[in-house]
């Protein structure tokens, strides 16, 4: 019953999404700036018989065929902390937020910490936000391990963080916590529509707390890694339906698998400014993503 329903939505969406679930033919990693640079990482990688492609659209990312996912995890840049495996849609993400040296981000869901570990070699400081505790103490385990020390963590649920941190943020992410549609590469086993409801209420106390924790001037980006329109466009209607003021920004992303937001979904129209969020088709090394940006006059 899930199953079929989670496909009919899909075709609805976008009948290739199905067929790029389940190829993976490739993974990707980034160089952590923190313990290495990319020319002797990369170097290192071809000295143990590793062949990264580099992507289009960064320097410091690359990527692998699966069949070399479990020898990586030996290799000396990983044993090392040099190198971050994080698929590409989350990296390309997190590289979208124009981060200035002097800026103050807020990561508002941020455990593993994937994001922030990205944010912290280009900000002046992090502030990460993690309500899940052994989530959390795995995330601070990781800045420490990957050597970044501009990244301030708080056990707290993103929710209320507007409250004490009003307009204090130059930019702010927020990695929404999902229904995660974009791993389902089989059997549908977890999913059903209670949960897409859950988090979409969920997700629309966080985007506000978000926005409210921004600076005028700022900018936010809103992402999730599921395709439910009620987690993804509904989300940044909500939003426009508070904020009408808020603007959304063009996100130029120079690859070819990849939709428009969509402005209709069953009977609900949205405001047609969502259209210009970005859907991520999974493909190769990209996974499942949807992303916003979203800017505070
Ligand atoms: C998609 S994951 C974040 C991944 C992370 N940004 C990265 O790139 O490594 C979403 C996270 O949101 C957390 N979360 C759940 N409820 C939350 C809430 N109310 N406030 C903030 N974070 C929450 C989850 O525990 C989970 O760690």
């Amino acid at each position: 019953m899930s199953q079929e329903l989670f496909e009919e939505r899909i075709k609805r969406i976008e009948p290739k999404i199905l067929e790029g679930l389940k190829n993976k033919e490739e993974f990707s990693f980034r160089i952590n700036h923190h313990r290495g640079q990319t020319k002797e990482v990369v170097e290192q990688l071809q000295k143990e018989g590793f062949e990264p492609k580099k992507v289009a659209w960064a320097e410091d990312v690359f990527t692998l065929p699966m069949s070399e996912r479990k020898r990586i995890v030996t290799s000396s840049p990983y044993t090392q902390n040099q190198i971050y495996i994080q698929n590409l849609s989350s990296i390309f993400s997190a590289y979208s937020l124009d981060i200035e040296p002097r800026d103050w981000v807020l990561d508002l869901a941020a455990a593993p910490g994937g994001k922030s570990l990205i944010f912290s070699e280009r900000a002046h400081k992090v502030s990460a936000v993690e309500p899940d505790r052994q989530r959390f103490f795995r995330m601070k385990r990781n800045f420490k391990e990957h050597g970044a020390k501009n990244i301030q963590t708080y056990n707290k649920d993103g929710r209320f963080i507007y409250k004490t941190c009003p307009g204090w943020f130059d930019k702010v992410f927020l990695d929404a916590p999902c229904s995660s549609e974009a791993h389902i590469d089989g059997e549908v086993t977890w999913w059903n529509m209670r949960r897409v409801r859950k988090f979409s209420k969920l997700q629309k106390e966080l985007i506000l707390s978000a926005y409210q924790s921004l600076k005028p001037g700022g900018e936010m980006i809103y992402a999730t890694c599921t395709f439910a329109p009620e987690e993804n466009e509904a989300v940044i209607d909500f939003l426009l339906q508070h904020y009408p003021e808020a603007q959304i920004k063009e996100i130029d992303a120079p690859f070819e698998n990849k939709m428009a937001g969509i402005t209709q979904w069953e009977d609900k129209h949205f405001d047609p400014r969502v259209s210009k969020g970005l859907r991520i088709l999974p493909k190769g090394a990209y996974s499942g993503f949807f992303m916003t940006k979203i800017a505070k006059s």
